[in-house]
């Protein structure tokens, strides 16, 4: 141990939790920088029998929730993760622009849902991607961070009765606390037009926010272009005015240039945490409840490792957490008997809460782009002019494999739409006849909610300044054909098409059936086809138009308003934005969480993660999910906070009315027993916990 000691005081601390660039020339020194990297993952199966907390998905939101839980030692904490650890394939997590180049979508890392038919989108099933590995989707996404705006903040506030904990003064305080902001390299800066505020971000959280350290010189062209068709750049687009155009912040570590993910951020650099077990390779298959007083109580969940393989249980002392997104929660509650009695009886689940609104509301953020061939170099064509091939990429980053796509532009609708006036006060008009033929659900409470969001879209966002569409600059397309291309892509940000997603097995290991019923609100077959009119008109104008060559999608044969829509129901896809499908509204409104997150009719079960949205933002969802995780769990903390003191102060008189009294203090000790063993050897451990304790949350 005295070598060990050494160690720490010769080199930085940074280099101790991995934090060097470097490797070790030594085995003993790599082996033990593996082990920090690894603590608090239980990579041998076992785990204690109860833990206070139970959440249910490691993935964005659920490695935040276990982080932050798991600071208070007295509680204990329990991840369940349906995925691996990732560990084999960290450089394609690590590296960004392999998130083009060598994705994870399609591997045994991505969930691969497919959309059902989508009878408005020429009858295409479309695949949806979602993590599945420590990190969820964080760990296989494009790395934007981007922020809602304080108005679309706000509306989602005075949504539910006591709402107000998610306006924005909260909501800014939260995704602030989350990050780690620095500002682009000068070089980068400059050739890109980046502006922003610092103090707009945070400057001690976990997630490292910044830019790519290499900049494609069409980036440059890209404020100017859109400033010369009247839309200005936004100068501090994360203050809560994200309209206009922009270079977006992303998820990237400016250290050494790789992904900041949820596990990155928020696991890694932690201490040996003795209260915390995160378990991957293990699918939760039903929360299992009991009656009590102030509603159904869970008391555990049931898990298992694949299809067909034995079932564990987990007893839970305080709360089940769901945050397995915005498929995987609403699912886990149907097979759990919460969901409409309809889909539960059709799928043989008994009925323990009938909540119409579990899965219901499903929306997404749909896309398509225009394409044109260009002489000029791309990222793509210089990826693959370096990289013929794969195997000569680097096994760690550099500053030109962290070039992502990150030009933005946050359109309103008023500069997309001819009389907007006009067509707004039509489209308010028409709330009950959509109501009345696009709910999917029989359901009266479902039908109110989905005009709660279509009235709030309607009234309160589509002619204030806040974007309808994003567009989006692609200088990682195709590069390894002939020609080489560079695409705009417009993506619906205020859907009014809803969809839903249901069970029709009992078994979770059976895919739910995602109906996400793409434009099926002809408002938004018009929007998006405005969308893509406005990427051909940008496309055209300079100085982005040098280096444009001919338009080879859709081409020059699609001009009119039906060729235009024709073609888009053929070629729009998700911006991978699903949300929505446990929405935070008021029962009478198809909701499934109230403001609290807590779900309605059960005592001790909540919701955090992308699910909870009432509505589409007008940006990418990861910055709201971390946000929403960092206030979710000072929520719960708050929430045990007075009767963890008492139990400290006054165990021994605990009530024996309380039945889970002494399990918990059992369970605790046995939680500490199991852990101890698998984490460092004990002087190694505490050393490094106390130097890590400074530099990590
Ligand atoms: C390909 C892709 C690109 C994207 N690009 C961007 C982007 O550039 N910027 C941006 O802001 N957003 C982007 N997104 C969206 C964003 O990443 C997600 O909206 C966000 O990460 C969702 O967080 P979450 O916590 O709700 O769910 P997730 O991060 O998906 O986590 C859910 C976790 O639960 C686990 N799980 C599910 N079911 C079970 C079960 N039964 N038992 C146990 N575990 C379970 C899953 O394996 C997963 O790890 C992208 C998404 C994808 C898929
Ligand atoms: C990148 O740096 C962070 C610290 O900022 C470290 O935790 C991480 O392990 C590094 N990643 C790689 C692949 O070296
Ligand atoms: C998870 O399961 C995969 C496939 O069986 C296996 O290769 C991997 O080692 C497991 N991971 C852990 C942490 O148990
Ligand atoms: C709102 O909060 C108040 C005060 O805490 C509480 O009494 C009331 O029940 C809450 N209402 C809802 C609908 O949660
Ligand atoms: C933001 O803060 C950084 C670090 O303090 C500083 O270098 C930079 O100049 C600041 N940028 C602006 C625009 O104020
Ligand atoms: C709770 O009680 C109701 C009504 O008695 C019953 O239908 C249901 O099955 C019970 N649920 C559980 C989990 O015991
Ligand atoms: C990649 O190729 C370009 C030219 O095509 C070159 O300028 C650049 O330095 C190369 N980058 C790397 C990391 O090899
Ligand atoms: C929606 O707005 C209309 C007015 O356009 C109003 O009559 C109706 O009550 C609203 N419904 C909901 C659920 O907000
Ligand atoms: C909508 O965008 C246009 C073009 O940028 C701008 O002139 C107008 O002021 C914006 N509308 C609102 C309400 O902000
Ligand atoms: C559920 O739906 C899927 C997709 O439509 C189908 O393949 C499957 O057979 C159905 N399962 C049952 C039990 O009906
Ligand atoms: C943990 O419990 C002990 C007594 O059991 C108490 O002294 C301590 O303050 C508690 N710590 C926290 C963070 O609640
Ligand atoms: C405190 O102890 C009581 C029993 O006295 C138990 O019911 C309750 O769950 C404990 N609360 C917490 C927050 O641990």
């Amino acid at each position: 141990m005295r070598a060990v000691s050494l160690f720490l005081a010769a080199v930085p601390l940074a280099s101790v939790a991995g934090y060097s660039t470097g490797r070790h020339p030594d085995a003993y020194h790599d082996f033990h920088e593996r082990e920090l990297l690894r603590r608090n993952i239980v990579y041998d199966g076992s785990i204690a029998s109860s833990y206070d907390y139970v959440i249910v998905g490691g993935g964005t939101a659920g490695l935040v929730l276990a982080s932050r839980l798991s600071e208070n030692s007295n509680t204990s904490v329990l991840v369940l993760e349906a995925g691996d650890t990732g560990e084999a394939v960290q450089d394609k997590i690590d590296i960004p622009s392999y998130t083009y180049y060598n994705s994870l979508v399609g591997s045994s890392y991505d969930w691969a849902y497919e959309t059902v038919a989508q009878p408005d989108a020429d009858n295409r099933q479309i695949s949806w991607p979602r993590g599945k590995v420590l990190g969820g989707s964080s760990a296989i996404n494009g790395m934007y961070l981007v922020r809602p705006s304080e108005l679309e903040i706000n509306a989602w506030a005075s949504l539910v009765p006591n709402g107000s904990i998610w306006n924005w003064d909260n909501m800014y305080a939260a995704m602030k606390k989350s990050e780690t902001y620095t500002p682009p390299l000068s070089n980068v800066q400059d050739t890109a037009k980046i502006e922003y505020s610092n103090s707009s971000h945070g400057f001690s959280g976990p997630l490292h926010a910044s830019y790519p350290g290499y900049m494609m010189p069409q980036v440059g062209d890209w404020t100017p272009s859109l400033n010369n068709i009247d839309i200005m750049t936004s100068p501090n687009p994360d203050g809560g005015d994200g309209w206009g155009a922009f270079v977006a912040t992303s998820a990237i570590n400016p250290a050494n240039w790789t992904r900041s993910y949820s596990r990155s951020a928020y696991i890694d650099p932690l201490p040996p945490r003795a209260n915390l077990a995160i378990l991957p390779n293990a699918t939760v298959t039903r929360i299992v409840f009991a009656n009590a007083t102030g509603g159904l109580t869970a008391t555990g969940v049931q898990y298992a490792s694949q299809k067909g393989a034995t079932e564990s249980t987990v007893s839970v002392n305080k709360e089940v957490i769901l945050a397995a997104g915005a498929i995987g929660s609403p699912q886990i509650l149907m097979v759990s008997g919460v969901g409409p009695q309809d889909v539960l009886e059709a799928a043989g689940v008994a009925v323990q809460v009938a909540l119409p609104g579990v899965g219901q509301h499903l929306q997404d953020h749909l896309y398509a782009e225009v394409t044109w061939k260009t002489n000029e170099q791309t990222a793509g064509s210089m990826f693959y002019g370096n990289y013929s091939n794969l195997n000569d990429v680097p096994t760690t980053s550099t500053p030109f494999l962290s070039f992502i796509n990150s030009a933005t532009a946050y359109v309103n609708f008023s500069a997309l739409i001819a009389a907007p006036e006009t067509y707004a006060q039509q489209i308010a008009d028409a709330v009950d006849s959509s109501a009345s033929t696009l709910v999917p659900s029989q359901y009266s409470e479902v039908v109110e909610g989905y005009k709660a969001i279509y009235n709030l879209t309607a009234q309160k966002l589509l002619l204030s300044s806040i974007g309808d569409m994003e567009i989006l600059l692609s200088l990682t397309g195709a590069g390894q054909y002939e020609p080489q291309v560079i695409s705009i892509q417009a993506a619906l940000q205020h859907p009014f098409s809803q969809g839903r997603l249901y069970i029709n097995s009992s078994d979770i290991f059976e895919y739910p059936i995602i109906d996400p019923q793409y434009l099926s609100n002809n408002a938004d077959l018009v929007m998006l086809r405005e969308g893509l009119r406005f990427c051909r008109s940008l496309g055209n104008t300079a100085p982005l138009s040098a280096a444009m060559a001919e338009e080879i999608s859709p081409g020059s044969s699609v001009q009119s308003d039906e060729q235009w829509e024709t073609w888009l129901a053929q070629n729009s896809y998700t911006e991978y934005h699903p949300s929505c499908s446990c929405a935070m509204l008021p029962q009478s409104q198809g909701g499934v969480v109230d403001a609290n997150l807590r779900v309605y009719g059960l005592a001790n079960v909540r919701v955090a993660d992308a699910s909870v949205f009432p509505f589409q933002f007008s940006a990418h969802l990861q910055a709201p999910v971390y946000g929403l995780a960092e206030q979710a769990a000072e929520l719960i903390r708050g929430t045990y906070v007075n009767a963890d003191a008492a139990n400290a102060t006054s165990s021994a008189s605990a009530s024996s009315s309380a039945p889970s009294a002494t399990t918990s203090a059992s369970s605790r000790k046995s939680a500490a027993t199991v852990l101890t063993p698998r984490v460092l050897p004990a002087a190694l451990g505490a050393v490094a916990a106390a130097a890590l304790a400074a530099i990590a949350l």
